[in-house]
C-alpha cells in the first residue's frame, strides 16, 4: 500500500511573519494526523525558518527546484547540498512554472531529478500538459516525453524513491480541477509507463495530483486508486485549508 503524500507548494508568497505563523499551525494541527506522509515547500529564503520549526514534526519540508550544479559560481542558484544541509527531505522539480516562465527543457529537469536524487533528496517530479495539449489529445504523449527524458538520463529504475507530480498546466491556480475521472485516467497511464521500466517501482511510486486541489475535492481525488496525494499550491497558504486536505488523504 502507498502511503499518501500531501505536500503543500507555497510558491513565492509569504513574509518571515505569516510563514512562521503559517508553519506553526500546520505543526499544530499535523500532529493528530497519522497515516498521511506532508511536506511544505516554502521559497528559498525561508527553508531556515521553516525547517527550525518543522524540526522534530511529522512536517517534512521541501525546496521548490534546485540547481543542475553542485557548487560554484552561479549566481543566485542553490544546490541540492544548500538544500539537503538546511535540512530539507524534498525537493520539487520540473514545476510548470520553471519550464514554461524560465525555459527548463526536459533535459534540464532530467539533469536537475538526478543531482536530487545523487545528493539523498527525494525529487518531487511535476510533469503535464497544457490546454492547448490536451485539446490537441497529446496529454499521454507530453507525460511520456515528460518521464522519458528522466528515463534515458537514468535507467530504468530511475523513479526509484521519487514522487511524481501530475500536475495539468490549465488546472493550476485557474480554480479548474481535473475531474478525479480525468485525473485518474492520466495517472494510471503513468503509472503503466513507469510499469513497463521496472513495475514494482511504478506500484510503489506516490503519484501525486496538482491543480487547484482545496478541502473540498480534495477527497474524491484522493479516492481514486492511482491518486497518491496532491501537490497543493493556493490552499496550502491557510493552514486549515492544508490541514483539510491532508486530513482528506487518510
Ligand atoms: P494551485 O493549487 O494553486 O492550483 O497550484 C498547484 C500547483 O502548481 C502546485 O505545485
Amino acid at each position: 500500500m502507498r502511503t499518501p503524500l500531501v505536500a503543500g507548494n507555497w510558491k513565492m508568497n509569504g513574509s518571515r511573519a505569516s510563514v512562521k505563523e503559517l508553519i506553526n499551525g500546520v505543526v499544530a494541527g499535523a500532529k493528530s494526523l497519522s497515516g498521511v506522509d506532508i511536506a511544505v515547500c516554502p521559497s528559498t529564503i525561508h527553508l531556515a525558518d521553516v525547517t527550525a520549526i518543522a524540526a522534530g514534526s511529522n512536517v517534512a519540508v521541501g525546496s521548490q527546484d534546485a540547481c543542475t550544479e553542485l557548487k560554484g559560481a552561479f549566481t543566485g542558484e542553490t544546490s541540492i547540498e544548500m538544500i539537503k544541509d538546511m535540512g530539507c527531505q524534498y525537493a520539487i522539480i520540473g514545476h510548470s512554472e520553471r519550464r514554461t516562465l524560465y525555459g527548463e527543457s526536459d533535459d534540464i529537469v532530467a539533469k536537475k531529478f538526478a543531482v536530487v536524487k545523487a545528493a539523498g533528496v527525494t525529487p518531487i517530479f511535476c510533469i503535464g500538459e497544457t490546454l492547448e495539449e490536451r485539446e490537441a489529445n497529446i496529454t499521454e504523449d507530453v507525460c511520456a516525453r515528460q518521464i522519458d527524458a528522466v528515463f534515458a538520463a537514468q535507467g530504468d529504475d530511475a523513479f526509484a524513491g521519487s514522487v511524481i507530480a501530475y500536475e495539468p498546466v490549465w488546472a493550476i491556480g485557474t480554480g479548474k480541477t481535473a475531474s478525479p475521472e480525468q485525473a485518474q485516467a492520466v495517472h494510471a497511464f503513468i503509472r503503466q509507463h513507469i510499469a513497463k521500466h521496472n513495475a514494482d517501482i511504478a506500484e510503489n511510486t506516490q503519484i501525486l495530483y496538482g491543480g487547484s486541489m482545496n478541502p473540498a475535492n480534495a477527497k474524491d481525488l484522493m479516492g481514486q486508486a492511482d491518486i497518491d496525494g496532491g501537490l497543493i499550491g493556493g490552499a496550502s497558504l491557510k493552514a486549515d485549508d492544508f490541514l483539510a486536505v491532508c486530513q482528506a488523504g487518510l
